[in-house]
């Protein structure tokens, strides 16, 4: 059963009647980009053919029910009166985008919904830009407001830095907005200059590895390194990373605490992977490809130290295998999962031995999807 179906059924029977309205929103990988975005550096994600759904109806008061179909729990709020509940955390992301719109002068109203995912939570893949951006399209049909597809992306993105308190960058909101079917996308987080970008070869294949091992943005870690990199800018003068000269920073970088120093030569490095993996990817040689992919891994594991035991034994176990192009942490880190590049034909042989040796080796069961560049968010026709 599909996402959109389930949310559906669930909302039949739960309210007695068909939803009116209804959108869904992809989650995203990471190809390339780690911890840049909010750096104004540059990403190369992809959409995932995974996302979540949102179906349902306007009230007609300022009350609103919403329905988590994939637990079974109920959240109920007043749009007059957003109170986050600890019992439905996973409820703040709709509040949060609710919250957003009204500071932008829209008015919501009342709504009873139904939400579906299929993006594992908790994993990094942003099933919480999934949630927001759904939210988002849906609640353009019930209560319309004129925004630029990135301007929502941006509304999105805000809902989780003010309203849920992650400080996160654009590239979740903006890959789930923006998703282009079989294309990976590329965007300067600065100037937010984007576009789709097709890969030189037919015969790759992403592959997302979830350790199954925790990841909890809403740790402290995150805002650590947001801070750690942002104090490492300011040390240059500057008010993001993207703006320190490379040069500079080799020359200067000792003046740094080691910790600033660290992330910052992370971010600074990465742009320049980002740059060279855009061209690498159009190309034919996976050489590069999986020189940049390691090099990436690598930068996360000593230099962000954002990776786990987990996701370095995955990414180390993945390169050892016939077909792989290449594997690295990929979102925010401290658990979740690894993307690997893999040669279609190699993957189902790929996925058994990967998830034999983390079985075998270290006792844990990983969770394999192959999957495929999609489309981003749309509205659905109910
Ligand atoms: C999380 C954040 C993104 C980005 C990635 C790391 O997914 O939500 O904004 O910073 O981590 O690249």
């Amino acid at each position: 059963m599909t996402v959109v179906s389930k949310a559906q059924e669930t909302y039949a029977k739960q309210f007695g009647e068909a939803p009116k309205f209804g959108a869904f929103a992809p989650g995203r990988v990471e190809i390339m980009g780690n911890h840049t975005d909010y750096n104004g550096g540059f990403v190369l994600p992809a959409a995932l053919d995974k996302g979540t759904a949102i179906v349902g109806a306007s009230t007609g008061t300022d009350e609103v029910v919403l329905m988590a179909a994939d637990f079974g729990r109920i959240a109920t709020f007043s749009v007059s009166d957003l109170q986050r509940d600890p019992q439905n955390t996973w409820a703040d992301y709709v509040m949060g985008v609710v919250s957003m719109l009204q500071q932008d002068g829209v008015s919501i109203g009342g709504f009873k919904a139904v939400i579906a995912s299929d993006v594992p939570a908790g994993a990094g893949l942003s099933s919480s830009a999934a949630l927001e951006v759904s939210t988002a399209f849906f609640l353009r049909q019930l209560f319309p407001y004129d925004r630029e597809p990135m301007q929502i992306a941006r509304l999105c993105q805000r809902a989780e830095n003010e309203y849920v308190g992650v400080a996160c960058g654009i590239l979740d909101q903006f890959s789930s907005v923006f998703g282009k079917q079989d294309s990976l996308l590329f965007l300067d987080c600065l100037s937010l200059e984007h576009g789709a970008v097709k890969m030189g070869r037919s015969d790759i294949a992403v592959v997302i590895c979830d350790s199954m091992a925790k990841h909890a943005l809403t740790g402290g870690d995150y805002n650590t390194r947001r801070a750690e990199c942002m104090a490492a800018a300011a040390h240059f003068g500057k008010e993001l990373l993207r703006e320190v000269d490379w040069d500079e920073f080799v020359a200067r970088e000792f003046e740094l605490p080691e910790n600033q120093r660290k992330r910052a030569r992370h971010v600074l490095a990465e742009d320049k992977r980002v740059l060279a993996m855009r061209d690498a990817i159009q190309g034919v040689d996976t050489d590069p490809i999986k020189r940049l992919l390691i090099e990436g891994h690598e930068s996360c594991r000593d230099l962000f130290e954002n990776s786990t035991p987990e996701i370095d034994f995955l990414a180390a176990a993945a390169i050892e295998i016939e077909g792989c192009y290449g594997a690295k942490l990929t979102g925010g880190g401290w658990g979740g999962c690894t993307v690997n590049l893999v040669q279609v034909e190699a993957v189902p042989d790929f996925c058994a031995k990967l998830s034999e040796r983390y079985t075998s080796e270290l006792g844990k069961t990983a969770q394999i999807y192959p999957c495929r560049a999609s489309a981003g968010a749309q509205v659905l026709e109910l």
